[in-house]
């Protein structure tokens, strides 16, 4: 049988890849979910400019104030690794949408025409519903890095 040509390390991926792989990526994140006291399960996961993609889970805690959401734990391990903007973020819950904290955070590191993916599924059910919006609709007149100086 023929092999498949291996594919160029920087071979261009299209939007529609891209953001398939996203909303997979936020799902699989979803699965580690540290959940036990809201049984709220959430997956993010964020694209920025380097190409990399990177997901986080919400992990709660005891002291219930302690609990992070998916998408800022996302974030957090970008700008952790020298990453510092954002392409695309996609999150994956029964009702995604990023909390009013979470929207201030992505707006820090993402220009306003970034895309927002939101898909509200549960794994057990065969339906999804996905939702595209961007960073400056999803938070109009932020108050914005530069405002604070940058
Ligand atoms: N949560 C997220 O992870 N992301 C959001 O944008 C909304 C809320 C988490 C926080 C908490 O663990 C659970 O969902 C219920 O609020």
């Amino acid at each position: 049988m023929a092999k498949k040509p291996a594919q160029r390390k920087n071979a261009k991926i299209s939007k529609t890849a891209v953001r398939a792989r996203l909303v997979e990526a936020a799902k699989a994140a979803q699965k580690n979910a540290y959940c036990p006291y809201s049984r709220y399960p959430v997956g993010a996961a964020v694209l920025m400019d380097s190409g990399r993609i990177y997901t986080g889970c919400n992990v709660e805690n005891a002291s219930f104030g302690l609990a992070i959401c998916a998408e800022r734990v996302a974030i957090f391990k970008a700008v952790s690794h020298g990453e510092k903007k954002i392409k695309a973020l996609c999150v994956a819950a029964k009702s995604a949408k990023p909390c009013g904290a979470c929207r201030q955070v992505i707006i820090e590191f993402a220009p306003k025409d970034a895309e927002m993916i939101y898909v509200d599924w549960q794994p057990l059910e065969r339906k999804q519903k996905i939702t595209f919006t961007t960073a400056g609709k999803m938070l109009p007149n932020a108050f914005n890095p530069s405002e604070a100086g940058l």
